[in-house]
């Protein structure tokens, strides 16, 4: 039986290295593959989500990947249009789209609450993000990014930009890289640092600094991940306009980073990367999105296949 048949999909602290890299072999495999054998890989099988948040990447290369290897989709975008409406709790909306499904992919605000949906739910489930928490399954389409992108994992110098306090993709990938030997730059605007209990394990596994400077790494980076600003979770729209626009990749700051330097973003982005670098062969922020179709396709098919595929 595979490590991940049957089984939630909750945090990235509950992998391994050898597992992770499992995920990725099978990544390839599930990149190399011809479209037609993909799609026996879950054929008939259905996928729900469940998102209490805006989406466009994460629910819809969910959706591709089911569709891509034979299965199906249904799910709760909109909220509003749900009998949460009614007062419905997430308890008995879990409960009920486990049913009708054989895998369910939550987003939600609350730290926990995917946690606390895998209790509840028939299915296996899966975290699309869940508050400012974790958000696993991009931590893994980050990780598999970097090593198809640099070839390697180990040895990198990697800086991490932006909203470092509310960003959870940067939980989640920090605790990745945690499984690798790497030298980590955090850069962030004062208000908006590393949030310390929350990287606490973290914190004996790799060697990080922390700097307001962009500049000061900046030359020295394999791989520059940026993040926005989550004006969403500013309990104050007046702290959120004070670092707004605190670091904008432009042109003038790529020709500072070494030739092979890469950049990625978990996206959406707002003004922090300008459209400009797009073209350049840094960005690869639009690569890094479509490799997220293909490790939640491998995700779902070693979830929903005891032997794998
Ligand atoms: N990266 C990411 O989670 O994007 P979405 O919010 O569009 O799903």
């Amino acid at each position: 039986m595979n490590d991940f048949f049957n089984k939630d999909i909750i945090s990235i602290k509950d992998y391994t290295r050898d597992q992770l890299e499992n995920i990725f072999e099978y990544t390839d495999k599930m990149m190399a593959l011809d479209p037609i054998k993909r799609r026996e890989i879950c054929k008939g099988k259905t996928l729900s989500y469940l998102f209490y948040e805006p989406s466009t990447r994460t629910r819809l290369s969910f959706e591709s990947a089911i569709a891509s290897i034979g299965g199906n989709s249904l799910g709760i975008s909109d909220i509003s249009s749900s009998s949460t409406q009614k007062g419905e709790s997430l308890g008995d909306t879990v409960k009920i789209m486990s049913i009708y499904s054989d895998v369910l992919v939550l987003r939600h605000p609350l730290d926990g609450s995917s946690r606390f949906a895998s209790e509840i739910s028939s299915k296996p489930v899966i975290n699309a993000g869940s508050g400012t928490e974790e958000h696993p399954t991009q931590a893994i389409q980050d990780l598999f990014t970097i090593k198809k992108e640099k070839k390697k994992i180990d040895g990198l110098k990697i800086g991490i930009v932006g909203d470092l306090k509310y960003g959870r993709t940067v939980y989640s990938l920090l605790s990745g890289l945690g499984n690798y030997d790497v030298e980590v730059h955090l850069i962030s605007p004062e208000s908006l640092r590393i949030r310390s209990d929350s990287i606490y394990d973290i914190k004996k596994k790799i060697s990080f600094t922390e700097s307001t400077d962009i500049e000061e790494h900046i030359d020295d980076l394999d791989v520059v991940y940026v993040t926005r600003i989550q004006k969403e979770r500013f309990p104050d729209e007046e702290e959120y306009l004070k670092v707004k626009g605190s670091y904008i990749i432009g042109l003038d700051l790529l020709q500072k980073m070494k030739d092979d330097t890469i950049i990625l973003h978990p996206l959406p982005r707002l003004d922090e990367i300008a459209t400009d670098v797009d073209k350049t062969k840094n960005a690869k922020y639009f690569q890094q999105a479509e490799y997220g179709k293909y490790t939640r396709a491998a995700m779902l098919g070693l979830i929903l296949n005891e032997n794998g595929f």
